[in-house]
């Protein structure tokens, strides 16, 4: 088994530590916040409260060094990747697991490259329920180098259930398309409730019966049937808090892409107003599924 050092321990962070240490890897945990590097420190991984301590538990650069970012896509990521420039050598690795436009990546892997440092994109997928479930992940990066941090991918994912797909930027676009289907599904499951509601069908009990065998099962139905159980979800309000609109929108024109369904989804999302008030319930559902998964916060 390996040792990798986790940067970044949020809700995905945190929980990924806590599966490569059940797996029986070696882990190297940084934070901002000392709270959680002390929290995950009780479930046997290595605190390092300073990302130059991180690197230096990791090794003297002798043996290979992995770091495995999980913050916030975007100006975060990228000063991380920056300072970890400065203490990284030749042949070490970073793998990028933010939810970030491709051509970020491409940017930093070129980067890295400079300085002969691997640059791996990885975009993960499973939310809250990874831990047990195992996370999807979808890479970028080199092919001949890919056995590195082939083992952490392993570990972190249900069987099956990680690609390399090609150079870098093709973690992130995989993921990208994945995040506009995922729009489009839970458009989808939100346009159901609200005509359901309409003839005062019982939501939970559709949405229960379609679950077993319908064409229409999914994960997220299910989801959507706990989220609409939940005691509060009377009081959830329509904002849906995603940062991900502009990263999305940004894969889809770079690649002149027709997603119709995707750009309403968008557009309901946005709504506000005369606009909002047709689709008060869809949104909500959204709002309450995307808690489900991913631990997103809900406005009341
Ligand atoms: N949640 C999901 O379902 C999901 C699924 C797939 C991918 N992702 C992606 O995974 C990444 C992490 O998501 P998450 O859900 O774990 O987010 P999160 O719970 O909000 O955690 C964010 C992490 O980034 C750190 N951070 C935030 N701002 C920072 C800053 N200015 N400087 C240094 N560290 C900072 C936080 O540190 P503190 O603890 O100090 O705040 C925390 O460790 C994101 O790119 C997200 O898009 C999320």
């Amino acid at each position: 088994m390996g040792k990798i050092g986790m940067v970044g321990l949020g809700r995905m962070g945190f929980d990924m530590s806590q599966r490569l240490l059940k797996k029986g890897h070696k882990v190297i945990a940084y934070n901002r916040s000392p709270d959680k590097v002390r929290e995950i420190a009780k479930k046997g991984a290595s605190a390092a409260f300073s990302i130059e301590e991180l690197v230096g538990k990791l090794g003297d650069g002798k043996d290979r060094r992995i770091v495995w970012l999980m913050l916030p896509a975007g100006e975060v990521t990228e000063k991380m990747i920056r300072k970890l420039l400065g203490l990284l050598k030749k042949g070490d690795v970073i793998v990028d697991g933010a939810n970030a436009f491709y051509k970020e990546a491409e940017k930093h892997g070129k980067l890295c490259e400079k300085k002969g440092i691997l640059f791996f994109d990885c975009g993960v997928s499973g939310g809250t329920h990874g831990l047990e479930r195992g996370y999807t992940l979808m890479i970028g990066g080199s092919k001949k180098a890919f056995k590195y941090i082939e083992p952490f991918c392993r570990s972190l994912s249900p069987k099956k259930g990680y690609g390399y797909f090609g150079e870098t930027g093709k973690g992130h676009y995989v993921k990208s398309v994945h995040n506009i289907v995922e729009y489009v599904y839970l458009q989808g499951l939100a346009e159901g409730v609200e005509l359901l509601d309409k003839r005062n069908i019982d939501l939970k009990k559709a949405t229960e019966v379609w679950g077993p065998a319908s064409v229409i099962n999914s994960w997220l139905l299910d989801l959507t049937n706990t989220a609409l159980k939940k005691p509060d979800f009377k009081k959830i309000g329509t904002k849906i808090d995603s940062v991900t609109i502009s990263e999305l929108m940004k894969t889809k024109n770079s690649v002149k892409g027709f997603t119709p369904a995707f750009d309403s989804s968008v557009k309901v999302r946005k709504s506000k107003g005369k606009e909002e008030k047709k689709f008060k319930l869809g949104k909500k559902t959204i709002a309450a599924v995307r808690r489900e998964f991913g631990g997103h916060k809900v406005r009341k």
